[in-house]
């Protein structure tokens, strides 16, 4: 009963623009809330279509039930794993079961369609249902060799390393297949949900889309290092940084806010994450000078944004007149912005970083390109690496060194990630480098998939960071050469 109680809350909040689904869920304090998430997003999603299956058979006339209460609840019993909950309301919403069904199965007669998908308006269906699932290994519990194993004694079956995005699509139900970007990262079809299975609960794998394991991936801080997190809860960037950092090191982990800090705190236990220190502290205010950071050569820079690339988090359904709703946007993206720009600048201030990766689950170009642009003017000591070359979409020109993620494009949710590196003479030379082919700059969907392999395996071997030898060391800042120059 709570679970319908807080989704159909949240859905009546966003309707009278109280704040956005992801806050407002956070906000909750709801104990499952990636259940919680998942039941509105797709309540959201499915709601001109359950509207109309409200309205045929009188639901709310004959049930008495408040219409986002109606919604969620037809949305799990038509569309959901069926209801989770028991009493009243289960009774209740049994008994209209068949003629919510039956009006339900009219809808596809009339439209000639066989599947509920379809009965989705255009631009919610292909915005995100057809992506698939990702799954990232956590190499500080396992290997990715090992978690193919036991997929495929469980009955998955295994495709190999994907050559092409295009491999990515269309896989069938219990198919899975190894991302070709990205290192421990196993791709599934979209129908493909882990939040029950061993693999998940115990940390082994953590559920993450493609486009969110970037920025950590990009950054790449060796073991040993130090390394801030800057706006971090809940946390899946945080324990892939640590798993890349083989748990070796320092990483200073920051939030404002104090539940999702508490969240995060349960999601690193699990995933094994033990080089972490987090504190509920406004990044703004972190001193740079502090004795703490003096070695942080690293910053991840996640913060607020609008959101606006989490395909279920665009909501297009507007009560306001078009050009009210235009200005109250314009200025959220402004004071987004702002702050954004504040926090990158901040982050430059740390007096050894080397490399910090700025990202936004945002599409758009004001919390993106913008504050790159803004950020670099401010501060012509850094400059940005040109990142993975056979990554498919850019960012928007001149910005071309950033990256852009999208539904249509790489098959994830809407993204952008920038890396600046403190310009020296040494960074000076790895970016002139960068302008010369070199077999890694090959693109994978050329048909080199083997280069690519090469590649992985470099950029992903933690372990191989923990040498303590000189020669390891000299061997290390090669490869961590090689890896500047492959992004
Ligand atoms: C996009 S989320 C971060 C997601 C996180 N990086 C992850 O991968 O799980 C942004 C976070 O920034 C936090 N935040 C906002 N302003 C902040 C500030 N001034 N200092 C620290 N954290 C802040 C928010 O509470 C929120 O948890």
């Amino acid at each position: 009963m709570a679970l319908y109680n807080k989704a159909a809350e949240i859905l009546d909040k966003v309707e009278q623009k109280r704040g956005a689904v992801k806050t407002l869920v956070y906000d909750s304090k709801f104990q499952n809330i990636k259940q919680l998430f998942a039941l509105v997003c797709e309540t959201q999603k499915y709601s001109s279509v359950i509207q109309e299956i409200i309205d045929t058979t009188k639901l709310l006339k004959e049930t008495k039930l408040r219409i986002n209460l109606a919604k969620v609840l037809v949305y799990d019993l038509l569309f959901g794993q069926g209801l989770k909950c028991g009493g009243n309301w289960k009774a209740m919403m049994l008994k209209h079961r068949s003629r919510l069904q039956a009006a339900l199965a009219r809808m596809k007669v009339k439209q000639k369609v066989s599947r509920n998908e379809d009965l989705l308006p255009t631009n919610v269906r292909n915005a995100g249902d057809q992506l698939p699932r990702y799954v990232r290994v956590n190499t500080l519990k396992t290997t990715l060799e090992d978690v193919i194993d036991y997929l495929k004694r469980e009955g998955f079956s295994y495709q190999g390393h994907a050559n092409g995005i295009q491999d990515l699509s269309g896989l069938s139900k219990n198919a899975f297949i190894c991302d070709l970007h990205l290192p421990n990262l196993l791709v599934f079809s979209e129908k493909t949900d882990f939040h029950d299975h061993y693999l998940y609960k115990a940390g082994h794998i953590i559920l993450q889309d493609k486009a969110s394991c970037l920025p950590a991936f990009l950054l790449n801080p060796p073991a040993g290092s130090h390394v801030i997190d800057a706006c971090a809860a809940p946390g899946n960037k945080t324990s892939h940084l640590a798993a890349l950092m083989g748990n070796k090191g320092k990483l200073f982990a920051f939030d404002l806010d104090a539940k999702r800090l508490s969240t995060m705190s349960t999601l690193l236990l699990r995933a094994g994450v033990t080089c972490h220190r987090l504190a509920n502290q406004d990044f703004l205010k972190v001193d740079p000078l502090g004795a703490d950071y003096k070695d942080v050569k690293y910053i991840l820079l996640d913060p607020s944004c609008s959101g606006s690339g989490m395909v279920c988090l665009r909501d297009g359904s507007s009560e306001q007149p078009e050009d009210q709703a235009q200005t109250q946007e314009a200025s959220r993206l402004q004071a987004l912005s702002a702050f954004q720009q504040r926090c990158l600048s901040h982050a430059l201030t740390f007096p050894q970083v080397q490399r910090v990766v700025y990202s936004t689950c945002s599409i758009h170009t004001e919390e993106n390109e913008q504050v790159v642009a803004a950020c670099l003017q401010q501060n012509p000591n850094f400059r940005l690496v040109r990142l993975l070359p056979h990554w498919p979409e850019r960012g928007l020109s001149p910005h071309t060194h950033c990256l852009r993620a999208s539904t249509t494009k790489t098959l994830t949710h809407g993204f952008f990630v920038a890396m600046f590196e403190r310009q020296s003479n040494g960074s000076q030379a790895i970016l002139s480098q960068q302008t010369q082919p070199s077999p890694s700059v090959v693109c994978p969907e050329g048909g080199t998939a083997e280069v690519e392999e090469d590649i992985r395996e470099e950029l992903c071997s933690p372990n191989e960071e923990q040498d303590s030898t000189a020669q390891k060391k000299k061997k290390r800042n090669r490869k961590r050469k090689k890896h500047t120059v492959t992004q």
